[in-house]
């Protein structure tokens, strides 16, 4: 066995964004890439000596051959143990449930989340440190650091490890140990909800799709739907994580996940919808002809989470990054608990859930979760409803217009514009930034901005502070508009625009949302001349 330590100079582009480092497989495959990226991981961590790693990812090509060099770096740098999952795969959720659970000094999640997969497609790297949480912003600024400076990467060069077969096993002085994805999940999962009243439900002909889109959540949802709460064979759809997501785009919107749209407004809709992303932390719930939008699920869950016995005493507080629509704002009033609005991007509440300030939060990207781990998990998210459900004996149509009958509606929608040339983006946000001062007293097209800021954070638990967090305008009325642009994309620049708008008229409740919306639609192009900067008539996805 031979461990050598190899020469190599820094790449430039190694800067993590919202969700750790992500890049095209091409560049990941560069030679030294992932290595020089690896160590200056490990050495940022001020050398990982005796820790103990958890390695998994959502399935995607380059994740075994990813998994097989992190391992053989991980020896030669002298961790003593790697927990990974079998055949490198684990969900995002399921890795930050291991490190917790067994105390791990952290783990390494190879994901680019609902990013398209393939040799042409996204890959990408994140590490969760031991509360099994995204690494903080002062371990991903090391992290980069590191990768200026460079200078070489130690390795074992022999031939790959077995990870196919659940086994433990030396290589060098660390323990290699390969386990069962979906196991430690699943348990967790029994302990937080009633799943003898969940498959009640099921039994009494409550029917279930879920659509894994090709990635990481099928072998979990098979387990725990089909084989454990007896859904029948064949409610999981695309279940088999493939290389390339089977050309999907696992990003679970009206979109990317039409089909699953298209099925739960059709006839032969079952009871329940809901698809997960890439990674396993995203999901989507609908009923028949109703789409329980993320920010309006945040809410609902809220309100009725201690019908689950992980939740059975309450909630201490909730949290939402700042574009998630109030709706959730409403119920922590009326439960009279605290609810934060922090920037986009999980990590920022790993603070809050770590104090025990909240116990769910969420994002209006489809992401919710609670202090169950430290990561959003979209399955969690499925079972909570199902929960619900059960225990309520209300279905998700009625759930929602319960929910809006009693707190009103927050009608809200997300307009991406992707793939934009980064220099006309930049300047559209540097522009609206510009004009910042003179828009409040404005008027524009009938409606009165009654503030704007750019979103500045200020961390309640540690008191850093997060800057340049998106553009916001509001207006008279309950109404905003944020920009941003996002952290996460590969290609270009993409602009999201963030809509909404309440509305207490019990008449009005049942409004199309982009109509309930399009008032504000056109401001925000007003304001920030959207269409002739960027030739765009259009948003490239409307959520
Ligand atoms: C996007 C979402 C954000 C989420 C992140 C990682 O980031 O908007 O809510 O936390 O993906 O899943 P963005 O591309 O907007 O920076
Ligand atoms: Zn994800």
């Amino acid at each position: 066995m031979t461990l050598t330590t190899l020469k190599t100079t820094p790449f430039d582009d190694q800067k993590l964004g919202t969700s750790g480092l992500r890049k095209k497989v091409s560049v990941f495959r560069q030679p030294d890439y992932l290595e020089n990226f690896i160590q200056s991981l490990f050495n940022a961590l001020g050398g990982v000596e005796g820790a103990d790693l958890v390695i998994g990812g959502d399935g995607r090509f380059y994740n075994r051959r990813a998994t097989q060099i992190i391992l053989k770096m991980a020896a030669a740098n002298g961790v003593a143990s790697a927990t990974v999952g079998r055949n490198g795969l684990l969900s995002t959720p399921a890795a930050s449930n291991i490190i917790r659970k067994y105390k791990k000094t952290g783990g390494i999640i190879l994901s680019a989340s609902h990013n398209p997969a393939g040799e042409n497609g996204d890959f990408g790297i994140k590490y969760n440190s031991s509360n099994g949480g995204p690494a903080p912003e002062k371990i991903t600024d090391a992290i980069f650091e590191e990768t200026k400076k460079i200078t070489d990467y130690k390795i074992l060069e022999i031939p790959d490890v077995d990870i196919e077969h659940l086994n433990s096993y030396k290589l060098m002085d660390m323990d290699i140990h390969i386990i069962d994805p979906v196991e430690d999940y699943q348990l967790m999962m029994e302990e937080i909800f009633d799943f003898d009243a969940i498959r009640k439900l099921i039994a009494s002909g409550f029917t279930v799709r879920f659509d894994a889109m090709n990635a990481i959540t099928g072998p979990y949802a098979k387990a725990i739907l089909e084989r454990t709460l007896g859904a029948a064979e064949g409610s999981v759809v695309n279940a088999v994580p493939l290389l390339d997501f089977g050309g999907l785009h696992p990003d679970p919107n009206p979109v990317h996940a039409k089909a699953l749209f298209d099925l739960m407004h059709s006839d032969s809709a079952p009871d329940f919808g809901a698809a997960s992303d890439g990674d396993g932390d995203r999901n989507i719930v609908l009923g028949r002809n109703t789409y329980a939008a993320p920010s309006d699920s945040l809410a609902v869950l809220t309100a009725n989470a201690h019908l689950a016995p992980g939740y059975a005493k309450g909630i201490k507080g909730v949290a939402r990054s700042m574009p998630t629509s109030a709706a959730v704002d409403r119920v922590a009033k009326s439960l009279n608990i605290p609810c934060f609005e922090t920037p986009t991007g999980w990590k920022f509440f790993g603070n809050l859930l770590d104090a025990g300030e909240v116990t769910l939060c969420g994002e209006e990207s489809a992401g919710t979760g609670s202090d169950h781990v430290r990561e959003k998990d979209g399955l969690w998210a499925v079972l909570l409803w199902l929960n619900i459900i059960a225990a309520s004996g209300k279905n998700v149509p009625e759930l929602m217009t319960d929910h809006w009958a009693k707190f009103g509606r927050n009608f809200y929608s997300r307009h991406d514009y992707e793939n934009l040339d980064l220099e006309t983006a930049n300047k559209l946000i540097a522009d609206l930034r510009g004009k910042i001062p003179s828009l409040a007293g404005k008027t524009i097209d009938g409606l009165k901005v009654v503030a704007a800021d750019d979103f500045c954070y200020t961390d309640p638990v540690d008191g850093s502070v997060s800057s340049h967090q998106g553009v916001r305008i509001y207006f008279k009325g309950e109404s905003r508009i944020i920009f941003r642009l996002s952290g996460t994309g590969t290609e270009g620049a993409t602009l999201r625009v963030y809509l909404e708008r309440f509305e207490g008229n019990k008449e009005k409740l049942s409004m199309n949302t982009q109509d309930a919306l399009a008032p504000l639609i056109a401001a925000a192009d007003k304001i920030a001349n959207i269409s002739s900067r960027t030739g765009r008539v259009e948003p490239s996805v409307i959520s």
